[in-house]
């Protein structure tokens, strides 16, 4: 297993290039199997997890070519509507597969995913809605089977503005008899590009980034192109490490998708300068405690909370981070206490006490966010870190440690 050393507290310096969005081009991809045809993904991350969708479409029958950063995916000859538990386990966004296959088939068979890192994550507002378009569920071994002869539309109402169900259900509705209507709809930037795109294939879908989508159903989709936007996520991460270790620039991003982000880095005392499609950080002598709490899109997003409790771990004095969107996302923690973090958990709050300096140590990865947080922590401790389970990070971040590396970083991948 492969596992990352760093060499920690050496100053960053230089301009870093974000990725394509992996939150954005697996509801893509999936996407795909609603129409046969040639379509072509551009900027598209070379991560576990799209290796492992691209697996999951070619299983479904689909043909998939990977060329630097542009994949072209051929779903004509897709004929075998499942997604089975080997792949789901390892990757939940396989549940994406769910709403493109029942409308392309009326049939579906999809592993129904368990608990992971962050605790339950249920699917219970993808079913729901399935079923509220006319889908019968069964649950058979673990398995969801769903049928529809034909899928109606109807008026659809999420308790929580999920991702996943957002995307998911758009996508079987697109072709739907009649009007959808989704209220308290995700806004996040991959959902409205999920929409986009599928309104490229000729779907008829009104309020995109809104929290309510008016779905037209149409008869027929057809292949389209496209280009994934930029990692926000990432380029959060790597924001946050600048605001620990040095003058960094991050380009190929849309600045207007991380405002809440450079906002709250502001008050932490960093200089941030944006222009369209690069931000730059310049880092204080001491970081300012700030709280902070996660919502949905356009809040502050939970998949930046560990990097941003890493940040207040050094901060120059006590802050408090609340989850409100995954309560029990925390599996970072106790690695950071590792390192000599002083953070204290009840509920979904961390309360934390900013130190001096934080201290090498051999730590384990659990889940793609922590991951990030750790390589920020050890890349601002003093000594030499070896972080385990690196393969959720290669999940998620493309070539995370060359990026760091060419930021001035003394960081390098040993394997056994
Ligand atoms: C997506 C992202 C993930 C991010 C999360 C929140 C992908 C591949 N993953 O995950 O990185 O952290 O959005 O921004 O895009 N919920 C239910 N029932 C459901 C669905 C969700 O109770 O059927 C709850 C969840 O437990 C959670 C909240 O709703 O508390 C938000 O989850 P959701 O937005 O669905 O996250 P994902 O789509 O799984």
């Amino acid at each position: 297993m492969d596992r990352i050393i760093i060499q920690g507290n050496k100053p960053l310096s230089g301009t870093v290039k974000i990725s394509g969005a992996k939150n954005a081009v697996l509801p893509v991809m999936a996407a795909t199997l609603l129409a046969p045809g040639e379509f072509t993904i551009h900027k598209v991350p070379d991560l576990r997890d799209t290796r492992t969708m691209m697996k999951l479409l070619n299983m479904i029958g689909a043909d998939t070519t990977f060329d630097n950063g542009t994949l072209t995916i051929d779903s004509s000859a897709a004929n075998n509507p499942e997604a089975p538990y080997d792949l789901v386990k390892t990757m939940r966004a396989s549940f994406y597969v769910l709403g493109p296959l029942i409308s392309r088939f009326g049939k579906v068979n999809v592993s129904l995913p368990g608990g992971c890192a962050w605790g339950p994550r249920p699917v219970d507002y993808h079913l729901k809605g399935l079923e509220q378009l006319g889908a019968k569920l069964n649950l058979e071994s673990g398995n969801i089977l769903a049928e529809a002869e034909e899928l109606v539309g109807t008026d659809i109402y999420f308790e929580f503005p999920s991702v996943g169900a957002t995307g998911n259900i758009a996508m079987a509705a697109v072709r739907a008899r009649g009007t959808t209507k989704l209220y308290n709809c995700a806004k996040e930037p991959e959902i409205t590009q999920l929409c986009e795109f599928l309104n490229g294939m000729g779907a008829n879908i009104k309020g995109i980034g809104t929290d309510t989508l008016v779905i037209e159903g149409v008869n027929e989709l057809r292949p389209a192109d496209i280009e994934i936007i930029p990692d926000r996520i990432e380029a959060g991460t790597f924001l946050i490490a600048g605001a620990l270790l040095g003058e960094i620039k991050v380009a190929d991003v849309k600045p207007e998708h991380l405002e809440n982000v450079i906002n709250k880095l502001r008050q932490t005392d960093c200089e941030i300068k944006a222009t369209k499609d690069t931000v730059s950080i310049i880092p204080p002598d001491n970081i300012k405690p700030v709280d902070m709490t996660t919502a949905v899109f356009p809040g502050f997003p939970t998949d930046l909370q560990a990097q941003w409790v890493a940040l207040m771990s050094l901060a120059n004095g006590s802050s408090v981070v609340t989850d409100t969107v995954y309560h029990d996302r925390f599996s970072h923690i106790p690695e950071l206490a590792r390192l000599g973090a002083n953070i204290k958990v009840e509920n979904n709050t961390a309360f934390i006490r900013g130190k001096k300096s934080l201290v090498a140590a051999p730590v384990m990865s659990t889940d793609i966010r922590a991951s990030a947080s750790l390589i920020i922590a050890a890349l601002a401790a003093r000594g030499k870190t070896e972080i385990s389970r690196v393969y959720h990070i290669d999940r998620g971040y493309e070539n995370i440690e060359q990026k760091f590396k060419r930021l001035g970083a003394d960081i390098y991948r040993k394997s056994d």
